[in-house]
């Protein structure tokens, strides 16, 4: 039989797939997913492969996960690429993760545009090398008409900075508008919505530094699948398991 093998061992073909697609669209879709891209490492190390392997197949999944969302219709979807934590991963390995941004966005530069995906990058810029932010610059103007899928892509972030620097930028700037939203203007996109639900390939069960406030009320996934072979079908499962949540945003249960 010609199909796509869960972890569990069942097997789902492509007709059921696009079944089950069309089922999700007619309930709550989340508009909001964020995902921590994680397992690459290990991924690679189970098949005696260096890590580095792991990070490329990573980016080959993320290609095909962005349209799985722009097909299901989530239209914002935020994934962490670099924490301003993996700047202590071995230096070689942090040298090929830039590089292969840099190659990444250089070759996916056009498609992206052609696939109407929209691309922002959320995280402190200065840091990286001038060439990589070149062209992350690039792709956010080349895009900035796209009007499918919301990519925003964390690179060098952590969501404690964002808000200390936020809060300093809002004392030294701010005008006086001491409020949530008078915080949130000194975000690096101030207009990316809440997170309505995040999955965590991988099988960590926290949050490492991601989005902390943006997820305030989000529903949280977490999944075994290793990043790289994460499919469709997990981010069905996992779109399937938000929508039989019930969220009460800390109100009781049926008001
Ligand atoms: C975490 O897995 C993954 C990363 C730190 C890098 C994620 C980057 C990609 C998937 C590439 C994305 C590419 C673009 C162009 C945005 P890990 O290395 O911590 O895995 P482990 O926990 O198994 O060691």
């Amino acid at each position: 039989m010609r199909g796509l093998a869960d972890k569990g061992g069942i097997f789902i073909n492509k007709k059921e797939l696009e079944k089950w697609k069309e089922k999700l669209k007619t309930k709550n879709l989340p508009a909001h997913v964020a995902i921590i891209m994680d397992g690459n490492g290990r991924w690679a190390k189970k098949r005696g492969l260096p890590r580095e392997e792991g990070h490329r197949k990573g980016v080959e999944t993320l290609k095909k996960i962005t349209q799985a969302c722009g097909e299901l219709g989530v239209k914002n979807l935020t994934v962490y690429a670099f924490s301003t934590e993996n700047w202590n991963r071995p230096r070689r390995e942090v040298n090929f993760l830039m590089d292969l941004f840099q190659r990444t966005f250089e070759r996916e530069a056009e498609e992206l545009v052609k696939n109407n995906v929209r691309v922002l990058f959320l995280g402190n810029r200065t840091e990286m090398a001038p060439s990589l932010q070149k062209i992350m610059r690039k792709v956010e103007k080349n895009t900035a008409k796209c009007n499918g899928v919301n990519l925003n892509i964390a690179l060098n972030y952590g969501s404690r900075r964002e808000i200390f620097e936020a809060a300093v930028n809002l004392c030294q700037r701010g005008e006086g508008d001491f409020s949530e939203k008078g915080l949130e203007n000194y975000f690096y996109n101030p207009d990316l919505p809440d997170v309505d639900l995040l999955i965590r390939p991988g099988g960590e069960k926290r949050l490492s530094n991601f989005l902390l406030w943006q997820m305030a009320y989000a529903e949280l996934y977490f999944t075994e699948v290793f990043w790289p072979d994460f499919t469709e079908k997990d981010l069905y499962q996992a779109v399937e398991d938000f929508q039989n949540r019930q969220r009460r945003f800390g109100k009781v249960g049926g008001e």
